[in-house]
């Protein structure tokens, strides 16, 4: 250990829950690689019981580690949370405790940082060098894959879920803006904290031997949650946009189902039909664009609130239907390729559409308690 009274240049912070007999292993290994360097290492245990705050006790005899218990919160990324705002170092590494990630790749994480190479960095499985073990089954890969890959507009790394990552602990202006919704504690740092220059450094994933994951599926219904809280967070318009088309998507299944259906079991005629599906159809497009799309905007009154959005609804139809029949009369290109024009009006519509379900139907909140809800819900 080097000298004790000068500053603290890295913070290893591990969050734990029953990982008792990992705890001892973990802190020789990182002591091991940094042995050299003035670091600590910050246990932040969920009152596992376990004997893991006496094995710290113990361990900080010989190496700089210490433990805080938390008995009033749970969860891991309220952990990793906690346990940044107890950090002295300059850096910060965030790790898990189960031996998973190689203690080794700090040093290079760090030098990425002290360099400016980065200012955030990830260990990665995922590009070259990395690796982990082979017997990931088929289910729990693709899953990793595709929860990857639905982040990856957020953030440019190859490993957006991982658990081990660092960077310096002053450019993270403040904790107070993290929404720590399930286990993606790394992407919500690396978004919020808008860090612009992440780099990756490839690890080896080993699966834990000791204890068990506490991954599990309602885990992975959070993480969706998550996502379209940080998609919102930096893409505000993109993404109402993106879940105004979803929703206009699923809209146009529950008109055409209705549509047919009256036909088929009720006999009624095609107008008919298409006149009152489009009730139900809207209904429904208005109660999701409520309830996800424009959750952080103003709630006013049901009623009028679905009146205002048929109103413009039927504006935004009668662009769609009038440009189609346009486009399709008078220029030439769209006579032949009818269903360019049809495309054509279903954008305009749902242009219009939009536009006005932002400004006029579900209205901004004022400014100050927007932003409030964009970082918490
Ligand atoms: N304090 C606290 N409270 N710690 C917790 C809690 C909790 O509620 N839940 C888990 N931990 C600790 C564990 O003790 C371990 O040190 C670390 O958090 C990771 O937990 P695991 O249960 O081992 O997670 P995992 O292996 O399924 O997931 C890891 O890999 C994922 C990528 O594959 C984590 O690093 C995830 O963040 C990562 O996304
Ligand atoms: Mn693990």
């Amino acid at each position: 250990m080097v000298n004790k009274m000068s500053e603290k240049q890295i913070s290893i912070v591990i969050p734990t829950y029953q990982e008792v007999e990992n705890i001892p292993l973990i802190a020789q290994e990182i002591d091991s690689v940094l042995s050299n360097e003035n670091y600590e290492v910050i246990f932040v245990d969920d009152d596992s019981q376990d004997g893991s705050f006496d094995a710290v006790t113990k361990l900080a005899h010989e190496l700089p580690a210490r433990i805080i218990v938390r008995t009033e919160e749970r969860g891991l990324s309220t952990a990793v949370i906690r346990g940044i705002e107890e950090a002295q170092g300059k850096y910060v590494v965030v790790m898990d405790c189960d031996l998973s990630h190689p203690a080794s790749a700090i040093p290079h994480m760090v030098e990425k940082l002290k360099t400016d190479e980065a200012d955030f960095v990830v260990g990665s499985r995922y590009v070259e060098g990395g690796s982990f073990d082979e017997d990931w089954g088929f289910f729990r890969l693709l899953n990793s894959k595709v929860a990857t890959w639905l982040a990856l507009p957020l953030c440019h790394v190859k490993d957006p879920m991982s658990g081990f990552f660092s960077f310096e602990r002053g450019r993270l202006e403040s904790t107070s803006e993290l929404a720590p919704t399930g286990y993606k504690i790394g992407l919500e740092i690396m978004v919020k904290g808008e860090f612009s220059k992440p780099a990756e450094q490839p690890i080896h994933f080993k699966d834990r031997e000791f204890g068990e994951s506490k991954l599990d599926f309602k885990e992975q219904l959070l993480y969706l949650k998550h996502l379209r809280r940080l998609y919102t967070f930096k893409f505000p318009t993109a993404s109402e946009f993106m879940q105004f088309g979803l929703v206009g998507g699923t809209g146009f299944i529950v008109d055409s189902l209705i549509y047919f259906t009256l036909q088929l079991f009720f006999g009624l005629n095609h107008t008919m039909a298409r006149a009152i599906s489009f009730w139900p159809a809207v209904t429904w497009n208005w109660f999701w664009n409520r309830t996800v799309t424009f959750t952080h905007r103003e709630k006013s009154r049901k009623l009028t609130q679905w009146i205002s959005f048929v109103s413009t609804s039927f504006f935004g139809f009668a662009i769609n239907f009038g440009s189609y029949k346009m486009l399709t009369e008078h220029v030439p290109f769209f006579m032949e390729n009818q269903f360019a024009a049809f495309i054509i009006g279903v954008i305009l519509g749902m242009g219009f559409n939009f536009m006005m379900a932002r400004v006029f139907v579900f209205k901004p909140l004022n400014e100050s308690i927007e932003n409030e809800v964009r970082h918490h819900k």
